[in-house]
């Protein structure tokens, strides 16, 4: 009997993780991990981001650990570290990156991440000429895909990440909570949804149960505000139960009285070392002018990590196995500086290896909300967003309850009617 080796046997792949967080990075990672250790590679995986290929390096073994996919967040860890000069750290770190690759003897990278974890993979690939491998994640879903959505006869430029779809129903039912309350106190609730400068999740509180919604994308100016606010009016006027919530951006760029500007609110004044700036505050802004403009009680409330944190859910733990899948074809192929992607926006049951393709890294940039899956003349999402969410996620079902209550009369003014 002639024993076979398994191809890639001596070889070592290494997974990082940079970035916020999502609820399927796990997934990605138990998924890529069962692949690459098939193919007989040994799997390493590298502690918080790039900030373990630094220094000493912090790397450990995952080749045949439990994994457990279903769980969120990252077990190795995640950071926002560029390897790359910044402002924040003029340092350029990447030969410390390409000493620790070799002093570890890692043959293959595959970075977890969104446009700027995989912006620096593909630059080591590009001048390094480091074997990366690309995997998307974030919840903000503002990571150029090439996914095409097909919608009335139209085919919309769509983005699927990783991470968005648990992100997304995160929201919807996080939204769906909040109505409640909101008619029980026949309150306005403006409420902030992550998402950096894009409103894809803003968008999935529809499902929740949402009213109108503000996005990065269309930047209310001092006469969108104006007509804002008649919309609002409007739609607390025609609502049965008095009362709203409306999605808002963290990103979203508000016109301020005071400053007389369209700007953004900053949580704090610090940058990260891709240069982001930290949102925050802009649904307290909102609420406030809300109360003041139409006198009906408005408040903020930040939905916050909510929709990156908890368990995977299952649209998106069948998604990074679909594109674990893909990567085994890369490996293979010693394809590198390739993506796995879905080609176009399709069903649970139909996110299957045949509607996956790969992208070139560099082609790795943001893609922000398409104005087709918004109604800027409404503040709403249009049908065609309805139609994106349909196939990620089932409408959440939430009770209704409208009581037809009888008014009662004081006794005295039944006594002086008879
Ligand atoms: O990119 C994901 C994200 O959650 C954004 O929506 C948000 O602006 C940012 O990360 C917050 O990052 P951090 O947790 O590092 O402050």
């Amino acid at each position: 009997m002639i024993k076979k080796s398994k191809v890639f046997c001596g070889q070592t792949l290494a997974i990082l993780t940079g970035g916020g967080d999502t609820p399927a990075v796990n997934s990605s990672i138990e998924s890529i991990r069962n692949r690459a250790s098939m193919l007989g590679f040994n799997v390493y995986g590298i502690i918080n981001g790039w900030k373990g290929l630094l220094g000493e390096g912090n790397v450990v073994d995952i080749t045949h650990v439990p994994y457990e996919g279903w769980y969120g967040g990252s077990a190795l860890g995640s950071s926002r570290t560029n390897p790359f000069p910044s402002k924040k750290n003029p340092e350029n770190r990447v030969p410390q990156v390409l000493k620790n690759l070799e002093r570890y003897g890692i043959d293959v990278l595959v970075t977890i991440g969104g446009d700027d974890t995989n912006g620096a993979a593909k630059r080591l690939y590009e001048t390094e000429g480091v074997p990366v491998i690309g995997f998307p994640k974030t919840i903000d879903n503002d990571l150029r895909t090439h996914t095409t959505h097909h919608y009335n006869g139209k085919d919309i430029e769509s983005v699927i990440c990783p991470g968005f779809p648990s992100g997304a129903k995160g929201i919807a039912e996080f939204t769906g909570r909040l109505k409640t309350t909101a008619e029980s106190h026949n309150r306005i609730f403006v409420l902030e949804i992550m998402g950096r400068d894009a409103g894809w999740l803003t968008g999935s509180a529809v499902f929740g149960g949402s009213n109108l919604a503000l996005i990065p994308e269309y930047e209310i100016t001092k006469e969108r505000k104006e007509q804002f606010f008649e919309k609002v009016k409007e739609a607390y006027q025609n609502s049965p139960t008095k009362s709203l919530i409306i999605p808002t951006s963290e990103g979203v760029r508000w016109y301020d009285e005071e400053s007389q500007k369209v700007d953004v609110v900053h949580a704090s004044s610090e940058v990260d070392e891709y240069g982001h700036p930290r949102f925050g505050g802009i649904s307290g802004r909102i609420a406030s002018e809300i109360s003041k403009n139409i006198g009906v009680d408005a408040r903020a409330q930040i939905s916050g990590y909510y929709a990156r944190s908890g368990t995977c859910r299952k649209y998106d733990r069948r998604l990074t196995m679909t594109l674990a899948d893909k990567i085994v074809d890369l490996l293979l192929r010693e394809d590198y500086g390739k993506m796995p992607v879905l080609s176009s926006v399709v069903p649970y049951l139909e996110v299957e290896e045949f509607n996956t393709k790969t992208i070139d890294m560099g082609n790795v940039e943001n893609q922000p909300l398409p104005m087709d899956y918004y109604d800027t003349a409404n503040f709403s999402f249009t049908e065609a967003y309805h139609d994106f969410l349909q196939k990620i996620m089932r409408r959440l079902r939430f009770k209704e309850f409208l009581p037809d209550f009888k008014k009662v009369e004081p006794a005295e003014n039944k006594e002086t009617k008879t």
